[in-house]
């Protein structure tokens, strides 16, 4: 019996996330998409994945540009969440606004990410509706102090309580 499209995001929603920003720059244009289908994938060499919606527009872009960067969000970013999940879609410049660098790869890097992957494209994956994009990752930089990540968890933004840790 097929699986019920609803019920499966439900579960799948049970799995608490961060979010990243994946950024591209082709050369002519900078993109961003909002991803929590990441994960890491190998130390050595240092490998990562997202998962690309077949319809969104950064797929041929990633595929052209041949490199990506993964933006881990903030707590406080959640707006660039929304952004680049559905506002700033239609937008003819969707970083003008933003507080961005560019990368060492030319590649649109977040201004207050608490991490940041630069990566060139490893490998294409095909994946169902969705494409998986490997990333290589050629610079890693992450925010010393802890600060609180945007997370996603059953269909809503949350907040971590950076204080409750097990003992
Ligand atoms: C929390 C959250 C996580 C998302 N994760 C993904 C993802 O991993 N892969 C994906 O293709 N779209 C994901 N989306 C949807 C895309 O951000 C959205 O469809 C985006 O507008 C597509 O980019 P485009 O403008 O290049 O078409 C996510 C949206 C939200 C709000």
């Amino acid at each position: 019996m097929a699986m019920d499209p609803k019920h499966f995001r439900n579960t799948l929603g049970r799995f608490a996330t961060g979010v990243t920003v994946v950024t591209v720059n082709d050369g002519e244009t900078s993109r961003g998409m909002t991803a929590n289908a990441f994960s890491s994938v190998s130390l050595d060499p240092p490998l990562i994945l997202v998962c690309v919606d077949q319809n969104a527009t950064c797929l041929e872009m990633i595929r052209n540009a041949k490199k990506f960067n993964v933006n881990f969000l903030a707590e406080k970013q959640k707006d660039l969440s929304d952004w680049f999940a559905g506002k700033g879609r239609d937008a003819e410049d969707q970083f003008s606004e933003l507080d961005y660098d560019m990368g060492e790869n030319t590649t649109p890097v977040l201004k207050g990410n608490i991490g940041l992957l630069e990566c060139e494209l490893f490998n294409e994956v095909p994946g169902g509706d969705h494409t998986i994009f490997v990333g290589l990752v050629t610079r890693a930089l992450f925010e010393e102090d802890v600060k609180a990540p945007l997370l996603y968890y059953a269909s809503s933004y949350r907040k971590m309580d950076l204080d409750a840790e097990f003992n």
